[in-house]
């Protein structure tokens, strides 16, 4: 059961789009739409595009697509259910009395309470002769209980039940266990068993409070050393950061990046509440994105060993794509923060304050690196380096910061400035061109359905498919028309499955009466809402008459009798005079 159409409809009016986006982006006008920096994706070039007069939203950067609703569920990442209830809130409207469908929503809250319940659990065993190791194992790596209990940290022993028995006797069911990944169906097929068993644990907290997650580590040096929750409905590790709700209120608009778990709970220990990081995971676009909601600077405190070096200048470009600011620690001795807050001993959180002051932005730190690559002792190393660092500058988007660093190395290196700088301008220029292309590329790819994941048959049949998309936006837009074209074209004549079932289900709706477009976030996966969103998105702005409308007509039809070479060679006589009879009918 869904929601009440009306319901759907007053909710979705009185929630303009352009005003529920407005804090998460800003919006300029072009045209009749609205266009700016894509939330949901790192991007220098505005390409999310709000269409006010229907009210929705594409990015052809990145494909996403949607409503009001769809746009609250993304950006607060949460489920229909909950957007629904977010935006009815900000309306000022009641939520109807049940009557919908909230299954989903109600099992992410059983889900969430299950976690806070094996927090609660894994917390109390630590201080009870059973966790006695886990406890010994948290004091030996330095942290007090004041620490221990600020990020609820716990054990899970070793008997691969205690959870799961503790869990059903306050009431979950088995399969909410397992929906929770923190019981595994036993091979059997009878029962379920503990997923975490003799680690530490270290819950993982959202930003409304909620235990969304665990990571637990091993006390041993046996493999895998942390093991965390996999996705579920309430976890992406991909879309999350440890700590981020401490950090949050840390009071600045710096963020701490570090590798793992022990790393931040250190780093806070030690006085810097501002700590957060990746779960198990390399850094995604998307907990860029999340960082720069509560940050205009990221300082990254990745191990300086190798692995770490690397994952810094993966992340660099990452972050700077968000907008933000980017520092780099470098600690000395290839220790990971932890490990040097400790070697300090009391110093510990003077000595890291110390080392956050002297780390250097990102460009310095890059080209301090490169100077490491060459002999700048020669002539020939000079000149190398030089080149690489004109490319590296090539690629900063403000033209200030070239000049800056231009400057400092032509000073350092006695070159003429004006030259070098006409070099960087000149590749920076080349780079831009070639972004650009390449994202027009995309563009155009993505609309002619290349590759697309939810439209499978676009590539197979274009010409049907480019007529039954402009059919089915032409009744979107139009469904006073929607008698008419039903009586022309029936589903069954479309060659693309995709686009048959969103011509069957607005037909039905509107020949029932309802707007088309209420229910889509609902009645389409998140895929499917995307396409069709970007299907109106690729017709807006382009007016669609009387005649184009007979021409998509024209060529549905004749696509769909068109002779497919396979099926020819296997016909009967009598198939083929039936071919051609319907052939004629066609053309009449
Ligand atoms: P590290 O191996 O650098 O561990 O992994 P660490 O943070 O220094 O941990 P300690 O100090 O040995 O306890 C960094 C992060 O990578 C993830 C964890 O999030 C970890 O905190 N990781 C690592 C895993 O998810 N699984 C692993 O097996 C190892
Ligand atoms: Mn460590």
């Amino acid at each position: 059961m869904a929601f009440p159409e009306g319901f759907i409809q007053e909710l979705k009016m009185r929630n303009d789009l352009a005003e529920v986006a407005a804090p998460y982006v800003t919006l300029k006008r072009r045209g009749r739409n609205l266009v700016g920096l894509c939330p949901f994706h790192g991007e220098k070039t505005p390409s999310f595009n709000v269409y006010t007069e229907d009210s929705h939203f594409y990015c052809f950067g990145c494909g996403a697509g949607g409503d009001v609703i769809s746009f609250v569920m993304r950006i607060e990442n949460l489920d229909y259910v909950d957007a629904v209830r977010f935006l009815a809130q900000r309306a000022g409207m009641d939520m109807p009395e049940n009557g919908y469908d909230d299954s989903l929503s109600k099992l992410r809250k059983r889900i969430f309470e299950a976690n806070r319940e094996a927090a609660r659990f894994y917390y109390r065993s630590l201080y009870q002769p059973v966790g006695r190791e886990g406890l010994d194992y948290l004091h030996g790596r330095m942290l007090t209980d004041r620490t221990i209990r600020h990020f609820g940290l716990g054990f899970a022993d070793d008997d691969w039940s205690s959870l799961t028995t503790h869990l059903k006797s306050l009431g979950f069911t088995e399969q909410e266990l397992t929906a929770a990944n923190l019981a595994l169906p036993r091979r059997s097929g009878k029962g379920v068993y503990d997923r975490f068993t003799n680690r530490v644990m270290f819950p993982i907290i959202d930003l409304r409070g909620n235990v969304i997650a665990f990571g637990g580590r091993i006390m041993t040096d046996q493999k895998p050393k942390y093991l965390n929750t996999s996705d579920t409905p309430v976890f992406q590790k991909s879309a999350n950061l440890f700590s981020l709700n401490n950090a949050k209120n840390a009071g600045t608009r710096t963020l701490l990046l570090c590798e793992g778990y022990m790393d931040v709970i250190a780093v806070n220990q030690a006085g810097f509440q501002n700590a957060v990081a990746t779960l198990g995971t390399a850094l995604t676009g998307e907990q860029a994105m999340l960082m720069k909601r509560y940050a205009d600077e990221v300082v990254i405190c990745y191990d300086a060993d190798e692995a770490g070096q690397k994952a810094t200048a993966r992340a660099i470009p990452i972050l700077r794509n968000a907008g933000l600011l980017v520092r780099v620690l470098t600690i000395p001795n290839g220790k990971d923060p932890d490990e040097f807050i400790r070697s300090q001993g009391a110093d510990g959180p003077e000595a890291f304050r110390a080392v956050l002051e002297r780390s250097g932005n990102d460009v310095d730190y890059r080209l301090q690196k490169l100077r490491s690559d060459y002999h700048l002792e020669t002539p020939d190393g000079k000149v190398q380096f030089l080149e690489a660092a004109a490319d590296l500058l090539a690629a900063l988007t403000s033209s200030i910061e070239q000049d800056v660093y231009a400057a400092r190395l032509c000073k350092e290196f006695e070159v003429d400035k004006t030259s070098f700088l006409a070099q960087v301008k000149k590749r920076s220029n080349s780079r831009r061109r070639d972004a650009y292309r390449k994202e027009q590329q995309k563009i155009r790819s993505d609309l002619s359905g290349r590759g697309d994941r939810v439209d499978k048959d676009k590539s197979k049949a274009p010409r049907s498919s480019s007529a039954e998309e402009a059919l089915v936006v032409y009744l979107i837009r139009n469904p006073d028309a929607a008698q008419t074209i039903a009586g022309e074209v029936a589903p069954e004549q479309f060659q693309n499955a995709l686009m048959r079932r969103y011509y069957a289900y607005f037909l039905q709706r509107i020949i029932n009466g309802l707007e088309p477009m209420t229910n889509i976030t609902a009645d389409f996966t998140a895929d499917e809402a995307n396409k069709l969103y970007q299907m109106l998105g690729k017709h807006s702005g382009v007016a669609q008459t009387k005649q184009s409308l007979a021409e998509y007509i024209r060529v549905i039809r004749e696509e769909s009798v068109r002779l497919k070479a396979d099926e020819a060679g296997g016909m009967t006589g009598e198939q083929l005079n039936d071919y051609l009879a319907k052939i004629r009918k066609v053309k009449n």
